[in-house]
């Protein structure tokens, strides 16, 4: 998928299939490389840990969509990842301080730790109902049947999306995620005009909901294009993500038997179990795009102004100057400081949610199928998206 220019390595079409491997090896060769992306744009990628820290947190490097839209040309902006269209793209990910803090501090208010405390139960529930249908199948794709649905079932609850609108709901979401770029952008659209319904029907009468908090915040409240682009973002930072944590957390385990039994016997280790598949193999690749606002540097080497620059949390999380196991899973060891969640301003917002849903869902799933198997004849293929690191399918037998 990359190919490096500045060296005869090529990564070639492979990459995602082993990224690992690709990472560690331009680790080696320096702090931070310049690659090709597939579509032929000239990127800077950080690979090693304490340069991808240090690149997450200069001010010099921008995620503003608006100096981005005078910058570059639309094409550039689309394949770069920084442009949908309109208000979705003018969310708080692409935006720097200080209109990001602006906008963080409402979400701050809003995503408190109490709505993510209160979400356990429900979470629970939506788990053990997901069980049965697999307890029911015996042998099942784990992502569709159950990592896939838990997550978004979690968001619509937090949004207040109501009952009877969740399954429209969730094959949009679905589609977004899963199809062709067509059929995903159609899907995007739908629920942009679901959410802007859903918006004008919590401003009409508010009830104890996320959504419903952000409208009736009295200091600096969002407008309705911020709030539509705020809701739109929770749902993409937060579906798939907790899809790959959980699919890849149970295929960390099952290549890992030992760090399986060591579980097993010692069910309290599982939050720093967590921790550490975020670290060793988590949902996302790479940070979403950065481009220098002016020169800058990163490990020694200069930055030219207006040139993109990719940060591989992958690559960082394995980094062994920083993490002396690296490549290998240990559950009991201490992975804090990991970069799954990015770091600096836009260190992600809803990590509470995503540790405790996965939390329960692993426990859950452990819980009712300890002898649970990935299939052995299943081939097993990394989805072809640049920023998230997910399986295809993940076949079990329980
Ligand atoms: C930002 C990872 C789950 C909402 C981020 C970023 C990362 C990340 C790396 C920063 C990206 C960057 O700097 O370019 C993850 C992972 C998750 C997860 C690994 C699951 C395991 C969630 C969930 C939600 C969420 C469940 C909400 C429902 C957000 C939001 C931002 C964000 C709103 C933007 C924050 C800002 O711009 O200040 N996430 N995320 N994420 N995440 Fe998450």
């Amino acid at each position: 998928m990359f190919r490096l220019t500045t060296t005869p390595h090529d990564l070639g079409p492979d990459f995602l299939q082993d990224q690992h491997r690709a990472f560690a090896l331009l680790r080696e060769t320096g702090p931070v490389r310049q690659i090709l992306t597939p579509q032929g744009q000239r990127m800077w990628m950080v690979t090693r840990y304490q340069e991808a820290r240090d690149a997450l947190t200069d001010p010099a490097l921008s995620k503003d969509i608006h100096t981005a839209r005078a910058r570059f040309d639309p094409y550039t902006l689309a394949v770069a990842g920084l442009e949908l269209g309109g208000a979705l793209s003018e969310h708080m990910l692409n935006t720097d301080p200080p209109e990001h803090t602006r906008l963080r501090r409402q979400i701050g208010r809003a995503f408190t730790s109490r709505r993510v405390r209160e979400l356990r139960p429900r979470i629970e529930q939506i788990a053990a109902t997901l069980l049965d249908d697999l307890a029911a199948l015996g042998e099942a794709d784990l992502l569709s049947v159950y990592a896939f649905p838990l997550p978004i079932t979690v968001i619509c609850e937090l949004l207040g999306v109501p009952k009877e609108d969740q399954d429209d709901f969730r094959s949009w979401s679905t589609a977004m995620a899963r199809l062709n770029s067509e059929q995903a952008g159609a899907a995007a659209m739908a629920i942009a005009g679901y959410l802007g319904q859903l918006i004008a029907a919590k401003r009409a009468a508010p009830s104890d909901d996320l959504l419903s908090d952000l409208i009736t915040a009295e200091d600096d409240p969002l407008n309705d294009r911020e709030m539509l682009a705020m809701a739109f973002l929770l749902l993409v930072a937060g579906h798939e993500t907790t899809v790959n944590l959980i699919g890849n957390a149970v295929l960390a385990l099952d290549q890992n038997p030992g760090q399986r039994d060591l579980l097993r016997t010692r069910p309290e280790l599982l939050p720093s179990a967590i921790e550490e598949f975020l670290r060793y193999d988590g949902p996302i690749t790479l940070a979403t795009v950065r481009f220098a606002l002016r020169a800058t540097e990163i490990g020694g080497t200069p930055i030219p102004e207006n040139d993109f620059v990719l940060i591989s949390l992958a690559g960082a999380n394995r980094d062994d100057r920083r993490f002396p196991h690296g490549e290998h899973l240990r559950v009991d060891q201490d992975a804090t400081g990991h970069l799954a969640f990015g770091h600096g301003a836009h260190h992600c917002v809803g990590a509470p949610l995503a540790r405790l849903e996965a939390e329960i869902a692993l426990r859950a799933l452990f819980t009712r199928f300890p002898h649970l198997t990935v299939s052995p004849a299943s081939t097993l293929h990394w989805r072809g998206a640049m920023l998230l690191h997910g399986l295809e399918t993940l076949p079990v037998r329980v």
